[in-house]
């Protein structure tokens, strides 16, 4: 069985990491969406409320598991024996971060391989730092979530 391991932020999950699962799924059996922590960027939900967003999102999806973790992506890999990882790229500003990404975690986990997808080019405009600039200025975020999530109901 192939499983691939999908870190992000996600914070929040949005309609364009739910066409990346899509599409995901079509090459993996199974996906564990990761909740993981990126140092550099502000929280807008806690973790807890970012995996239990996604959690609803793939209630009735059993390919697709949803976890939280903290530290380096690659220990967590290693560490529950997941050798894919999947991200998605939506330009070139995100291939030079992805491929980076890759290249490092290649030196240091060797076992593990990225493979990447584009993002469906409808979404590609559609990122979480969009939906947080949106929401800290009161707007309306609902079209760039997943069908039945109500963003309200995971903030603080
Ligand atoms: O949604 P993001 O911000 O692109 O997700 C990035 C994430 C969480 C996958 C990345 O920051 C990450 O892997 N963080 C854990 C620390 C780590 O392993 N960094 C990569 C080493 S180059």
């Amino acid at each position: 069985m192939r499983t691939a391991f999908f870190p992000g932020s996600f914070d929040p999950f949005t309609i364009g990491h739910q066409a990346l699962v899509e599409e995901g799924l079509r090459i993996f059996d199974k996906i564990i969406v990761a909740v993981g922590e990126n140092s550099d960027k502000h929280g807008l939900l806690p973790m807890e409320q970012r995996k239990r967003l996604i959690e609803d999102v793939y209630r009735n999806e059993p390919r697709v598991e949803v976890v939280s973790y903290k530290g380096l992506t690659g220990d967590y890999c290693r560490e529950h024996k997941l050798n894919l990882i999947l991200r998605g790229m939506r330009n070139t500003v995100d291939f030079d971060y992805e491929r980076n990404m890759m290249q490092i975690n290649q030196r240091l986990y060797p076992e593990i391989t990225t493979v990447l997808l584009f993002t469906p080019s409808e979404y590609v405009a559609v990122s979480s730092s969009v939906i947080r600039e949106i929401l800290s200025f009161g707007g309306s975020v609902e079209q760039f979530m997943p069908k039945g999530i109500d963003i309200n109901n995971y903030l603080k």
